[in-house]
Order: C-alpha cells, then structure tokens, then sequence
C-alpha cells in the first residue's frame, strides 16, 4: 500500500499549501492574523507537517501547534474556516476522499491546541 504520500507527492503537498494560503489570506475575517507573519516560514513549515500526516519522511520542524497559536484569541469559527479550507485545496488538487478524511481526522486531534480556550478552562 502507497502511503498517502506517495499517492500525492511533496510537489502537490506544495501546491495545496500555497492555494489554501492564497485563500485564506483572501478571506477579509482570516487575514488580520497574519499581518507581519514571515509567509514563506510559515508556507514551508506548512508543507513539512502535511507531508509527514500524510506519511511522508519531512520532520516538522516548526513550533509546537499550541505555542504557535497561543494568544491569538483563534474562535471556533476560524478554525471551521480554515480547516474547509485546507479541505478544499486538496480536493482541487485531486486528494482522493480518503486522504481528504484522514486529514479531518488530524484536524480534529490538533484543533484544542490551535482554538482559544475560554479562560479557566482546562486543556
Ligand atoms: C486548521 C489547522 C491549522 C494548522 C494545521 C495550522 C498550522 C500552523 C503551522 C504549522 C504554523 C507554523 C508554526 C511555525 O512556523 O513555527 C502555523 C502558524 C500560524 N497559524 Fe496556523 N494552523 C491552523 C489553523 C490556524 C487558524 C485557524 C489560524 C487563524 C485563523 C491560524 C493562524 C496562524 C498564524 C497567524 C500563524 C503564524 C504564527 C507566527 O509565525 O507568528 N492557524 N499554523
């Protein structure tokens, strides 16, 4: 069995990366986060985490998912945004269904790190 990585391959891992970026950046709720973000950090950085749920050999090495996202008050609501949008890219990128649901699975998993807790709450 191919991993999923090998069904895709780094150069459309790319490709996906800089369509969703495109995307949400072009979101007028989304892109005040990313004022004075380093994008090609980011992008690459992107590229390395989804290569390596998707089973390829990148190691990510970024910031923690919770340090990265911390403070930046990130609502539920983004966080639907964005996720349908990475969900998006890889589908027009021609991501079959079930890479395309292994993904959302990850999302879910990472999605307390990435979402603002209400103050108090544990986790
Ligand atoms: C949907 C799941 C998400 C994943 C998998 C994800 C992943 C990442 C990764 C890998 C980084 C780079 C960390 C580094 O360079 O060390 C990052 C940074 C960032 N993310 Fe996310 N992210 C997600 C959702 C979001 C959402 C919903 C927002 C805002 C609406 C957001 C805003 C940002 C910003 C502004 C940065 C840059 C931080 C900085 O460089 O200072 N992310 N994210």
């Amino acid at each position: 069995m191919a991993s999923y990585y090998e069904q895709v391959g780094a150069a459309t891992v790319r490709e996906v990366v800089d369509q969703f970026y495109a995307v949400v950046l072009a979101d007028p709720d989304l892109a005040p986060y990313f004022t004075d973000v380093d994008l090609p950090r980011l992008k690459r950085h992107m590229v390395m985490l989804l290569c390596s749920v998707l089973g390829g050999p990148e190691v990510y090495e970024g910031a923690d998912l919770a340090d990265a996202h911390r403070d930046m008050g990130i609502t539920s609501e983004h966080y639907e945004k964005v996720g349908g949008m990475l969900v998006a890219a890889l589908r027009e990128k021609g991501a079959d269904e079930e890479l395309v649901q292994h993904v959302v699975t990850v999302l879910g998993q990472v999605r307390g790190s990435i979402v603002a807790q209400p103050a108090g709450a544990a986790g």
